[in-house]
């Protein structure tokens, strides 16, 4: 569905001041890991994994090397583009699925690792679309709390709960962060306009089932794999690329503006063939579409987010031009939104 564009300037969607990003910045491990090298881990093919998925290589982080270390990294690149030191900082949202621990939350951590004054630090877990789950967030505490400055993180270390004997799964993941500043701006509009929704019907499809109060990690809940990420593939295809579609065209209508002004479409980098559906559903070009999957694999929460800042980095959007960011995960939930860069 499009809708016609009525404005000369996109709408926007948002009671209160306006929130501008002024830095992104994102951090992926050393380490990488090779369709080939997986060839000698599990019964797979470079060949299979490429047509797929699209991944040819994703990145790993070190033992040493934790949730709150990569987001850490990707928050001080944000906040060098946007000229802000950590004091200016008023609020930390960090989006995982994989925290460095159950609690403390990951967002506390970073804000000691950055050296950020003592201001609310708190997680979100909208597994791929926490990103966007976080900019919301982080949006309305500018808008209505006059917050000035918040500091929002996708971040996750994916191969901390990846079966690596199971071939299913332990070839689409990767770990990374990514990291925006949101601040006030009164001459610019940012973010104009997100829709986030979830349907919790469909929990089952992917998730990772011990650690919780329901299976609380046990010798048996161990030797039963629970602690690893689980996936129904084939029914998650399926909802990703309709639950992405309907996202994008409702926040499209709310902004009023059509997919021909959008100057690069960021999609959750999760399948090479759920990107190439939802572009075409939705009448990107080739050209709009952004894809860095085959580099990273599939980054959860940071996928987006470390997408947004190549994206802004490579020059492949400049300031004033239009994003749709549009992403879908486990809960299930999903979420669009429209950045005017
Ligand atoms: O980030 C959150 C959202 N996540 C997603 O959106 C992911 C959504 N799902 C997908 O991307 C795809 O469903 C997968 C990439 C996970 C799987 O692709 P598929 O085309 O749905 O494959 P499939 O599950 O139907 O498996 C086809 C065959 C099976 O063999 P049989 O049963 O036909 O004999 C699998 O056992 O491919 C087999 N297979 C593999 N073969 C070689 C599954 N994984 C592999 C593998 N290498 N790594």
């Amino acid at each position: 569905m499009k809708t016609k564009f009525k404005n000369p300037r996109a709408k926007h969607d948002f009671q209160g001041r306006p929130c501008s990003i002024t830095g992104v910045g994102s951090y992926v491990p050393e380490k990488i890991l090779t369709n080939a090298q997986l060839e000698k881990l599990v019964d797979t093919s470079d060949e299979w994994i490429t047509t797929r998925t699209g991944i040819k290589e994703r990145r790993i982080a070190a033992a040493t090397e934790f949730t709150s270390d990569l987001a850490a990294k990707a928050a001080r690149r944000a906040m060098e583009m946007a000229g802000i030191t950590a004091e200016q900082i008023d609020l930390i949202i960090v989006a995982s699925i994989t925290p460095d621990m159950p609690f403390p939350n990951t967002a506390c951590l970073v804000q000691q690792k950055i050296g950020a004054r003592r201001v609310p630090a708190f997680d979100i877990e909208a597994a791929c679309s926490g990103f966007l789950y976080a900019l919301e967030v982080g949006q309305n505490f500018i808008a209505s709390r006059n917050f000035e400055t918040v500091l929002v993180i996708g971040a996750e270390k994916l191969s901390a709960i990846t079966n690596w004997t199971d071939r299913n799964t332990c070839v689409l993941f990767g770990d990374g962060a990514g990291a925006a500043i949101l601040q006030s701006r009164a001459d610019s509009h940012g973010l104009l306009a997100t829709v986030l929704g979830a349907d919790g019907n469909k929990a089952e499809l992917l998730s990772m089932p011990g650690g919780g109060s329901r299976c609380p990690a046990s010798a048996q809940s161990v030797a039963d794999g629970l602690h690893f990420l689980r996936m129904d593939g084939k029914e998650t295809f399926k909802n990703a690329v309709q639950a992405m579609c309907s996202a994008a065209n409702e926040v499209l209508t709310r902004c009023e503006i059509d997919i021909t002004r959008i100057k690069c479409v960021i999609p959750h980098q999760a399948n090479r063939r759920i990107i190439d559906a939802v572009g075409e559903r939705l009448g990107a070009t080739p050209e709009q579409l952004f894809v860095n999957l085959h580099k990273y694999g599939n980054t959860s929460a940071a996928s987006v987010a470390i997408a947004l800042d190549e994206a802004v980095r490579s020059g492949k959007v400049q300031r004033g031009d239009l994003i749709l960011i549009v992403a879908f995960g486990a809960g299930l939930t999903w979420g669009a939104a429209v950045i005017e860069w």
